[in-house]
């Protein structure tokens, strides 16, 4: 059976006196899961990665770290500090020192390893990161979508079971976004479930193997992405802007006069099939 890492409990996160952030959220999170958490601006994504991260203290509700009970306490946050890494959306807010060796390597150092070890743990995360050859490059002098690798190599140093990143597809260009997400896959091979924060329907169609729509803080949607996202009322209501593929198809069919797939197309070239077989199918071609 598939291992829970994270596992919370309707969750409930209020800033002061303003209404709930995060509104009674339950969910688990498996290993070597890859999900998009979905949402609006301002519709609770960062604020849950930050209980998740221990950054933040529950309201109401719980969350169990490979099936133990977190206290709502400052060794209970401890304890989610330990095992997920968050990474922020803005690269600026988690870089501070004047290397990327010496940035990569502050965590484990932190954590009381050898300096051998200390290490070994920075050169395997800039690797896997795809960015050795910058380790003695000064933080200032990077790219964002430098800058944003860095980030995550420092969080990855710490080998977290769990890797949150909060937008980190944001501000970068295409190729960017490619090679974040690619250096990211064999991570999530080695069983570490990682969670992304994004409005980005296309991404989350592309990449996860689940989707999470949050609206006003509530989770008001799970499930596969082709599944979730293929509703279009849905992606209107909580504010997203339905895949590009999706629309695609929609404009095929009503064109066309067209069964709707099976599933909805992930890839152009599924689309592609799924029309060059509506085609046959009508025409009597048997392939
Ligand atoms: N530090 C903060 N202080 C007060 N309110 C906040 C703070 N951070 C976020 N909020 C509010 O909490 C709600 C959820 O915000 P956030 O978690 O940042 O959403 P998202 O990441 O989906 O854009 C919003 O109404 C936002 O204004
Ligand atoms: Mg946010």
């Amino acid at each position: 059976m598939a291992i829970a890492l994270i596992e919370t409990e309707r969750l409930r996160f209020a800033y002061g006196a303003a209404p709930w952030a995060v509104d009674g959220i339950s969910f688990s999170l498996l290993a070597g899961e890859r999900v998009a958490m979905l949402g609006a601006n301002g519709a609770g994504k960062s604020t849950l990665l930050h209980l998740l991260m221990g950054l933040q203290s529950p309201c109401e509700g719980s969350i169990r770290l490979l099936g133990q009970a977190v206290a709502r306490t400052p060794e209970g946050q401890r304890q989610l500090r330990r095992a997920v890494g968050l990474v922020l959306q803005d690269p600026d807010d988690q870089l501070f020192a004047e290397t990327v060796l010496a940035d990569v390597s502050f965590g484990p150092l932190n954590a009381g390893l050898s300096p051998a070890a200390v290490e070994a743990r920075a050169v395997e995360a800039l690797q896997e990161m795809d960015i050795l050859p910058l380790s003695s490059r000064r933080i200032s002098t990077l790219s964002l979508g430098e800058k944003k690798k860095v980030a995550i190599a420092g969080v990855l140093a710490m080998e977290p079971q769990v890797l949150l990143l909060d937008e980190p597809t944001a501000g970068l260009d295409h190729h960017g976004a490619e090679a974040l997400l690619h250096a990211l896959r064999g991570k999530n091979r080695n069983g570490v479930a990682i969670v992304i924060a994004t409005h980005n329907t296309d991404l989350a169609l592309d990449w996860a193997d689940r989707v999470f729509v949050l609206q006003r803080g509530a989770l008001v949607a799970s499930g596969r992405p082709q599944q979730v996202l293929a509703d279009p009322e849905l992606c209107h209501r909580t504010a997203l802007r339905q895949p590009l593929l999706c629309q695609v198809e929609f404009q095929l069919r009503q064109r066309f006069d067209l069964e709707p797939a099976a599933e909805l197309p992930v890839t152009p070239a599924q689309l592609a099939d799924w029309l060059e077989h509506s085609w046959a199918a009508r025409h009597g071609v048997i392939r």
